[in-house]
């Protein structure tokens, strides 16, 4: 059955408008998990320009589900992973001046490195995710770390779905999802779970639901943005179905 991450990061920029304790983002998860969310995320960010240190504790205290910490491959990020011991950690590329993550993690390119830093993780018991574009290379690197499972950035799918008005005939589009779909099929043939997220809605999310071996979806802001109109449990529950739906596991 595959599984949905809701990613709350949004309810926090909400609240960080007004520098102010509402909308609080424990209780959108815990609203999400009474909606059926398998698994909670949020990306505690370098520059804290929406989720706070606060907001990690908080959150991890209501959380009956697993909790995904995305966060940069930094040393002060693995000393508040290790403290906070969340069940999965997600390692992402962060730039100051992105709106929102922008690329995949080139693990290819620090492999040393970040070798290390899963290695501190994993001795804490932590499951490490690589957040990646849809590259053999980055897959195979992301194995030689040590990881876990690698979540395949959809934001370039999402684009050309877009682009397309939804299409999958349309070539750009067909190619981006077969890569995905390869990429996919590497992971779980390497021995790590298969992941995707970034740009997900309502709309283009059935055709990565619908690839064989996918584990988790990680989906925020298309979520949290219906929410404001339906409500947090009718929103995560729209996308479970809509997932569902399109994974034949109705
Ligand atoms: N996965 C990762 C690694 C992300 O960085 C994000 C954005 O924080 C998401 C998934 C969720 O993306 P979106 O908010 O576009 O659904």
């Amino acid at each position: 059955m595959i599984e949905l991450g809701v990613n709350i990061d949004h309810v926090a920029t909400v609240r960080q408008a007004r520098r102010t304790y509402e909308p609080d983002p424990a209780w959108a998860a815990a609203e999400a998990q009474l909606a059926g969310a398998d698994c909670i995320t949020i990306h505690l960010r370098e520059d804290r320009r929406h989720v706070q240190d606060h907001d990690l504790t908080r959150v991890a205290g209501v959380c009956h589900v697993p909790l995904n910490l995305e966060m940069a491959a930094t040393d002060a990020m693995v000393a508040i992973a290790l403290q906070a011991k969340p069940r999965m950690c997600t390692l992402v590329p962060e730039g100051r001046q992105e709106v929102t993550t922008e690329g995949g993690l080139d693990v290819a390119g620090q492999l040393a490195r970040l070798t290390e830093i899963v290695g501190k993780l994993k001795a804490g018991g932590i499951l490490v995710s690589m957040f990646i574009d849809a590259r053999p290379e980055q897959v195979d690197a992301s194995a030689k770390a040590g990881a876990g499972a690698c979540e395949i950035h959809t934001g370039p799918y999402a684009h050309l779905f877009h682009e397309a008005a939804g299409d999958t005939s349309v070539a750009a589009l067909a190619k981006e999802l077969k890569l995905v779909g390869e990429a996919g099929r590497q992971i779980i043939k390497a021995g790590m779970r298969f992941n995707a997220g970034h740009a997900l809605n309502y709309r283009n999310v059935g055709p990565i639901a619908a690839l064989s071996g996918v584990w988790q979806l990680h989906i925020g802001h298309s979520i949290v943005s219906r929410a404001i109109f339906v409500g947090m449990r009718e929103a995560v529950r729209e996308m479970k179905r809509a997932m569902a739906e399109a994974a034949g596991t109705t």
